[in-house]
C-alpha cells in the first residue's frame, strides 16, 4: 500500500477523485493526509468529509520559500509519505525539495504536455486554434509543469466551444487519468527513464493516451 500526501490549494475536484478511488477495495493506494497551502479552500472540507487528516501550511505565514517547504517537509516526514500528489497545488517547488521527492510526486495539469504549460491553458489552446486538448499526468520535475508523462487524455475542441466548457470536459477527464496513473504507479508498472515514463504493455498497450470514448 502506497502512502499518499496529496497537496492541494483550492476547490479540490481532483483530490475528491484520488479520495473515491483510493476508497475502492484493492486500490494499491490511501491518502495519509491533505495538506494546504490555503486555510479556507474546500478541498480541506472534502478531506475532513473523508476522515482523512489535514493540515495547513500558508505559504503567507513564511519569510520565503525555503522557509515554507521547510514546514511542509515536516508535515510530510510526520505523516510519513511516500508519494506526493500535487492536486491543483498552485506553489511553485524549489529544485532542491523537487530532487528530494524525485520520481514520488505526481502532478496533474489541464493540458496536452509540452504544449500550454502554466495558467488559462483551454483559453490559450482556443486562441492558438489547436485541434485537441486534453490533460496530463506527469512526474513532477524542477521546471514548471515538466516531467515525464505518464497518461494524458485528448479531447476534439468544437471552435465554437468557449474556454469554460472547454475546461470542465478536460476536468471529468483529469478525474479519469489521475487515479489512473496514480495506480499504475503504486502497482510498480511504471518504468522512469531520464524525462521518459514507460508503462508495462499489458497495462497499456497504447502507451498512456486515454481517449473519452475509453471512458
Ligand atoms: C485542475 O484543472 C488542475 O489540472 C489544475 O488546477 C485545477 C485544480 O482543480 N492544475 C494546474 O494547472 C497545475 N499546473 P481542482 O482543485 O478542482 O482539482
Amino acid at each position: 500500500m502506497l502512502d499518499v500526501v496529496v497537496l492541494i490549494s483550492g476547490r479540490g475536484s481532483n483530490l475528491q477523485a484520488l479520495i473515491d478511488a483510493c476508497a475502492k477495495q484493492d486500490f494499491p493506494a490511501r491518502i495519509v493526509a491533505v495538506i494546504s497551502n490555503n486555510p479556507d479552500v474546500y478541498g480541506l472540507e472534502r478531506a475532513r468529509a473523508a476522515g482523512i487528516p489535514t493540515a495547513v501550511v500558508n505559504h503567507r505565514d513564511f519569510a520565503d520559500r525555503e522557509e515554507f517547504e521547510t514546514a511542509l517537509d515536516q508535515q510530510l516526514k510526520q505523516y510519513r509519505a511516500k508519494f506526493i500528489c500535487l492536486a491543483g497545488f498552485m506553489r511553485i517547488l524549489d529544485s532542491r525539495f523537487v530532487n528530494r521527492w524525485r520520481d514520488r510526486m505526481l502532478n496533474i495539469h489541464p493540458s496536452l504536455l509540452p504544449s500550454f504549460k502554466g495558467l488559462h491553458t483551454q483559453e490559450r489552446a482556443l486562441e492558438a486554434g489547436v485541434r485537441f486538448t486534453g490533460c496530463t499526468v506527469h512526474i513532477v520535475r524542477p521546471e514548471m509543469d515538466e516531467g515525464p508523462i505518464i497518461l494524458q487524455a485528448a479531447l476534439a475542441i468544437n471552435p465554437e466551444e468557449d474556454a469554460d466548457s472547454l475546461s470542465a470536459k478536460v476536468l471529468k477527464l483529469e478525474h479519469v487519468i489521475y487515479p489512473e496513473a496514480l495506480k499504475l504507479l503504486a502497482l510498480g508498472r511504471v518504468s522512469i527513464s531520464g524525462n521518459r515514463a514507460t508503462i508495462d504493455k499489458a497495462s497499456y498497450p497504447q502507451q498512456g493516451m486515454i481517449s473519452p470514448e475509453m471512458i
